[in-house]
């Protein structure tokens, strides 16, 4: 097989064969096919698209180029969830606990935040001592005994997806469905897991702009689930503000303890609801969404959920006492309310800019070797439909560098857009595909 030739036969639209994907993604991963090569493969695939059956080959082929867990050892049917990437995204943080406190295995392999966009585990390491350094046994053993476990991605998961991300990333070929969604599933099926749940994101902060867009990814992300004998949902959601009222990672397990103690913000516990009641459906804990939603609501009402926070913190080295009492998270040293210079109704809150305004604050990563302050964020007083007037408080920015304060507050005011005329409050969750087909609310 020649690398040309290939290039050549997608450049004319034909399809490929299992054995041809894996020798494309093969000789690129070990370095036998130079950069130039894999460059105008992907801007072929970019052009000509590819069949569900060479989407469902690439992301194998992904798969099988570094570890694949195996979760066998852990007893019964595990459930994972996904999300394509969020700003005030602490639902893993709330999911986890109410899912494993009804016996279901959560094993959960999560990254740390690049850019500004959060990652769970540094929002879990705001907990101190909190650690995903779990060797393999330990990791199962947790599951095995409290159903929840989280470990920090290995390196050598997907390399190949790592590797051909890094380069689409500076050919302008990211954006194609078939390339996304064996990105991001390569990922998940080698994590292990028996149920998938993707939360696909929608909207200004989000890869996918509109509802079509997202439906088209999330209808080719189940079918490789379903593909490759993994039972998979896809929840698509409003990425039009961000989700909850707190941006930052301490601010946000601070919110996330208040949800599992039944005063969560709507948004929040839609989202949670729904992509965690799916978990249920696709291990067989419950029989229908009802149903899941009640047990659910079960764990919140009788602290089970909360409970298994705690135990969950502490089996990973964390001090669990900082669930019980929120007030011991760091506070910062300033504070500072932004105001509105208008009247209107919030129409739309970006928020790649709130995203932005964390980072500037100290709360992400611009690089890998960043060190972030946990303390740092964005409490959101004003979402859209409400209605602002003049001198009103639209955010407050939490700070421990005036500089970067500074530097945040324009940021801030950037992302929201006002309308003269009333805005609806957006739906949260805007619908569900399944292998089945596609429910829009
Ligand atoms: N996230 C991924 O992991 N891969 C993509 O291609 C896009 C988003």
């Amino acid at each position: 097989m020649r690398m040309y030739d290939l290039i050549t036969k997608k450049k004319h639209g034909e399809t490929l064969t299992k054995e041809e994907i894996e020798f494309i993604v093969d000789g690129f991963t070990n370095e036998q096919i130079p950069d130039y090569q894999m460059s105008a493969f992907l801007m072929s695939v970019y052009f000509k698209g590819m069949s569900l059956q060479e989407t469902i080959d690439l992301t194998m082929a992904m798969v099988h180029s570094g570890d694949e867990l195996d979760l066998s050892p852990i007893e019964g049917k595990k459930a994972d969830k996904h999300s394509t990437g969020g700003v005030g995204d602490k639902t893993s943080l709330i999911i986890g606990p109410m899912v494993a406190a009804l016996g279901v295995p959560v094993a959960k392999m999560s990254g740390r935040g690049l850019g500004h966009t959060g990652g769970t585990i540094d929002k879990l390491e705001s907990f101190p001592g909190f650690s995903v350094s779990l060797s393999e046994q330990q990791f199962f053993d947790n599951i095995n005994r409290m159903k929840l476990a989280i470990i920090g991605q290995t390196a050598n998961l997907a390399p190949a997806d790592k590797k051909i991300y890094a380069l689409r990333d500076v050919t302008a070929t990211v954006d194609n469905y078939s390339l996304i969604a064996s990105s991001i599933m390569s990922k998940k099926i080698a994590a292990g897991s028996d149920v998938i749940v993707l939360d696909v994101k929608c909207g200004s902060g989000a890869f996918m702009k509109t509802i079509d867009e997202a439906v088209e990814l999330a209808k080719i992300m189940v079918n490789i689930g379903h593909g490759v004998g993994r039972t998979t949902y896809a929840v698509l959601s409003d990425m039009s503000q961000p989700l909850g009222n707190y941006v930052g990672n301490a601010l946000e397990v601070k919110e996330a303890i208040e949800a599992l103690k039944g005063n969560g913000p709507k948004d929040l516990m839609d989202s949670c609801m729904t992509l965690a009641s799916y978990m249920l459906l696709g291990v067989g804990r419950a029989a229908s969404v009802q149903e899941a939603e009640d047990l659910l609501e079960s764990t919140i009402k009788d602290g089970s959920a909360l409970n298994k926070l705690a135990e969950f913190v502490e089996a990973q080295g964390g001090d669990a006492s900082y669930v019980w009492h929120p007030e011991k998270f760091p506070k910062t040293v300033f504070c500072e309310e932004i105001i509105s210079a208008e009247d209107g109704y919030v129409s739309e809150i970006l928020t790649d800019e709130i995203g932005i305004t964390s980072l500037l604050l100290g709360g992400g990563r611009e690089t890998k070797e960043s060190e972030i302050d946990l303390s740092v964020g964005i409490r959101i007083r004003k979402k859209v439909g409400s209605y602002v007037r003049k001198g009103e408080s639209l955010a407050r920015l939490h700070a421990n560098d005036l500089d970067k304060l500074r530097a945040a507050k324009p940021r801030l005011l950037n992302a929201y857009h006002f309308s003269e005329t009333r805005i609806e409050e957006p739906k949260h969750v805007l619908g569900i595909v399944t292998k089945d087909g596609v429910t829009l609310f």
